[in-house]
């Protein structure tokens, strides 16, 4: 009886999913208007551009702005996704990335020629935010089509260099998508006049005029240290220096110009980080050093410095940390499918590193063995050089999927790790819905 169900709900999941599907038909007449706006590279704005732009421009200016925008950016790394490895696009989940992506391109391609009255600005909008949902869960189903591969292939070291090129590609362009789609939707979507009272002033869409980096960093700390409480019923203190040669800034406050749940969302994965790191080092001796932050506000940077005395990273390792799925944390099993993890996917720093790089800022990592980590996140801090990073597709691009990865002109290159990493050991592993939290953030 339990079987017959199960095959009939099967049944009806496929047939779901193949009406859904962008038909053959569907796909030739989208493959030309990808080719033709692939042709065209992204036009990166600055944080400041955003800011005017949602100063002074009309709803009407900012669509015919994105109708153009958005499938250019779309079109880019759609025809990076064809280039990825034969056996990757047959992924079932890499397939559904794909459809939406497809979906997402013909559904804005259909404003090409539209007369920017009312009726087209309120579809625009309300088709906007249909899209910003669909794509929701992008992050997590990718990374289940990459552990679809390995599970069923060998992945042998130029596929695993082409997939994390092209996730970095992948995710950034997914940012700056989202980013546009937010400030639409905010602006011009009857969002932000809901928002509370003294808020409505200083967000311009997403971004804070006058973002408080003290208070973000405090408002990560708590939510990572009842993460790290609930794991390992303690947690590290904090400990906030704003830099005493800072002659910029008097008070304790360092305002920045910036998206705050951006800047949420990196402190938040380098604080899960520091505290497993500590607790996991400390634990004989009961005693967990503090982690310290010092914010530090320069003419040009604007750095955050956390430091944890967790035992730091061997340096044969660092070379590894920015890479999707590499993690020492054993998997988060399925039975914990409802709790977040502390850690255990390996997403944390490469996507936290894309945030900061997004705005032409950087994320590093600096460790000593033995002893522990400073993470240095770094921020514009003029938001007319807080440009976006965008990726272009181009010949160099595709160039870069079909050579191999070069082959070493130094002696002893084959570093080898013993990580524990996501591979084909792992049968039928699927990310559980506390991944797709932890790994969505903000993006
Ligand atoms: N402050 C730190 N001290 C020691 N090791 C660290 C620190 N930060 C990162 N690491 C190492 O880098 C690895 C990768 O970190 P990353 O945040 O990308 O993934 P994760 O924490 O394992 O999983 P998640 O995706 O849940 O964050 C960690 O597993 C850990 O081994
Ligand atoms: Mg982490």
């Amino acid at each position: 009886m339990v079987w017959v169900f199960l095959l009939f709900l099967s049944v009806l999941k496929k047939c779901i999913e193949n009406k859904m599907r962008v038909s053959p038909k569907c796909y030739q007449s989208i493959a030309k208007m990808l080719d033709f706006y692939s042709q065209f590279n992204p036009s990166p704005l600055s944080i400041k551009k955003f800011i005017d732009f949602g100063l002074n421009a009309s709803e009407k200016k900012s669509f015919i702005f994105l109708r153009k925008e958005l499938p250019v950016r779309l079109a880019n790394i759609m025809k990076e996704i064809a280039l990825l490895p034969e056996n990757l696009l047959r992924m079932p989940s890499v397939i559904a990335v794909n459809d939406w992506y497809m979906r997402s391109f013909q559904e804005i391609i259909e404003f090409e020629k539209r007369e920017p009255n009312d009726d087209t600005l309120e579809h625009f909008c309300s088709e906007l935010v249909k899209i910003r949902n669909r794509h929701t869960n992008v992050v997590e189903t990718m990374a289940q089509g990459v552990l679809e591969l390995k599970e069923s292939h060998d992945v042998d070291h130029h596929t695993e260099h082409s997939i994390q090129y092209f996730l970095d590609r992948f995710y950034m362009s997914r940012i700056s998508i989202r980013m546009l789609i937010n400030q639409h939707t905010l602006l011009f979507g009857g969002q932000l006049e809901n928002a509370p009272g003294p808020n409505r002033s200083k967000y311009i869409g997403c971004i804070d005029t006058q973002c408080n980096i003290i208070s973000v960093i405090k408002d990560a700390y708590e939510n990572a240290r009842f993460l790290c409480d609930q794991y390992y019923l303690a947690s590290p203190d904090l400990i906030i220096e704003v830099s005493q040669h800072n002659q910029l800034e008097k008070e304790q406050n360092v305002n920045i110009v910036y998206v705050p749940s951006h800047l949420y969302h990196m402190l938040f994965e380098l604080f899960k980080n520091s505290m497993r790191a500590v607790m996991e080092y400390h634990c004989e001796v009961d005693q967990y050093p503090a982690i310290t932050i010092t914010v530090a506000k320069g003419k040009e940077d604007i750095c955050l410095k956390m430091s944890d005395r967790g035992g730091g990273i061997p340096r044969s390792t660092t070379d590894h940390l920015f890479k999707y799925m590499y993690s020492t944390a054993p998997q988060p099993s399925k039975s914990d499918a409802h709790t977040v993890p502390l850690a255990g996917y390996g997403y944390g720093l490469p996507i936290s590193r894309l945030y900061a790089r997004y705005f032409h800022g950087d994320l590093v990592l600096l460790s000593c063995e033995g002893h522990g980590t400073d993470a240095v996140i770094y921020m514009k801090a003029l938001s007319n050089e807080a440009n976006e990073l965008l990726p272009i597709f181009n010949k160099t691009t595709s160039k870069f999927y079909r050579t191999a990865v070069p082959t070493g002109d130094w002696s002893n290159q084959a570093a080898h790790i013993g990580d524990r990493q996501i591979s084909t050991k792992i049968k039928n592993h699927h990310l559980p819905q506390s991944c797709k939290e932890s790994m969505t953030g903000a993006i």
